[in-house]
């Protein structure tokens, strides 16, 4: 295996571990996976590659500049792949700084170690380097129900402060990209579903709450639209964009599946009605509850993913219909996953979050 590995951040989280699980399976070379294991981070998501050569895990920040200095000078990767994030809507209201920090100070420093690196390449090397930065559709703001989806040349309007400060972070990028010439990527995808989700986004929560018989929170009309996209869709057309994508250039990633929260959590509750049925308690949507909204709650977001799929040939293989299945059966074959990350830390999200909140 002579293929220089790949560094990836945050690979322990949701996404991150489905894109190393995919990476190692697909492209066979190896992946350095930097993750400071927050809350949000499991190492149990890389069971599969625990004797595997091709991954080193290490525990570390991406804003730890030594340490991210040293991996570079060590491994010689022939990418930085940044998942590393504060991810959740939810948390960045109750407290925005981890925010702040991770998602805009530690996106700087992993720039500027990265930059550091670039510049003393040479040759090939050099020419074959990307920086290729995870971002979200929410930097684009909310939609109105008429309204284009987002383009890559839509306006940022950024209304959380988990939003803004993945904003700041793709401003950063960008400006690496214009000032000093970091071949770097940018990807803007819509909201992921599937394996390894932690269970304080909607679709695990739903899924788990429904198992336990606890109420289902649907956050004021349940009428917000989500564009969702299967996880190991959004890995495969990362790879395409590591592979083919031009530097300094931002990529719009999405599933062309548009549903209302309500409809999504309907469907979890008619699969699990048919893949694990609740005898003594009737159907699953009698568990649906209507809580107080999520404050500055953004009402649509929809991805155009025309550049993508006509510049790099991309399209998702996954339907949400198709999606939501294996989703709703891989949490079924999962328990143990599940209790595992449902620890005491989760128990106290869940009482800041939920417990006296209110009905809609
Ligand atoms: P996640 O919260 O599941 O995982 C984040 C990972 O980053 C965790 O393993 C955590 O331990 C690690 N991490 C956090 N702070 C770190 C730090 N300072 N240094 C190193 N590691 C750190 O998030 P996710 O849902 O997998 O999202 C991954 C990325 O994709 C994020 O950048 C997010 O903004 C972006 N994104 C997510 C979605 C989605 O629907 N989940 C959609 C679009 C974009
Ligand atoms: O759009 C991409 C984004 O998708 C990513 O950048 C974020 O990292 C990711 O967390 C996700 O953000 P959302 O806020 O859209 O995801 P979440 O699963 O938290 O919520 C989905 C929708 O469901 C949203 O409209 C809020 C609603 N919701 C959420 C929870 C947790 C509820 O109605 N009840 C809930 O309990």
């Amino acid at each position: 295996m002579t293929e220089k590995p790949i560094l990836v951040t945050g690979g322990a989280g949701f996404i991150g571990s489905n894109f190393v699980l995919d990476w190692i399976g697909q492209e066979g070379s190896s992946v350095v996976n930097l993750d400071k294991l927050t809350y949000a981070g499991n190492v149990g998501n890389l069971a599969r590659l625990k004797n595997d050569p091709r991954h080193k895990f290490i525990k570390g920040d991406i804003g730890d500049r030594a340490l991210v200095r040293e991996l570079l000078n060590r491994h010689r990767p022939r990418a930085v792949v940044n998942f590393a994030a504060e991810s959740h809507v939810d948390r960045s209201i109750h407290g925005p700084e981890d925010f702040i920090q991770t998602n805009v100070d530690g996106t700087f420093h992993l720039l500027q170690e990265s930059r550091a690196y670039w510049e003393k390449l040479a040759g090939n090397e050099k020419t074959v380097f990307r920086f290729l930065h995870i971002s979200t559709d929410e930097v684009y703001g909310s939609l109105g129900p008429d309204d284009a989806p987002f383009t890559e040349s839509s306006p940022y309007a950024p209304n959380s402060p988990y939003s803004a400060s993945k904003a700041a972070s793709d401003h950063l990028v960008r400006a690496f990209h214009h000032t000093y010439g970091l071949p770097t990527l940018t990807s803007n995808c819509s909201n992921n579903y599937g394996p390894y989700q932690f269970p304080e986004k909607l679709i695990p929560m739903v899924i788990m709450n429904a198992l336990n018989r606890k109420a289902l929170p649907v956050y004021g009309d349940g009428l917000n639209v989500r564009d969702w996209l299967y996880v190991e869709d959004h890995c495969e057309a990362l790879r395409m964009v590591l592979a083919k994508g031009k530097p300094g250039e931002v990529y719009n990633i999405g599933g062309r599946n548009e549903r209302k929260n309500i409809d999504v959590v309907r469907a979890i509750c008619s699969l699990l009605d048919e893949m694990h049925p609740a005898s003594s308690m009737g159907n699953y949507a009698s568990l649906i509850t209507f809580i107080k909204d999520r404050p500055g709650h953004d009402r649509r977001y929809a991805i155009d993913a025309r550049k993508i799929e006509r510049e790099l040939g991309w399209k998702p293989s996954e339907s949400f219909e198709t999606g939501i299945r294996k989703t709703v059966q891989w949490y079924l074959d999962n328990m143990n996953w599940v209790e595992n990350v449902a620890s005491g830390e989760y128990q106290k999200w869940l009482d800041i979050n939920y417990t006296s909140r209110g009905t809609a």
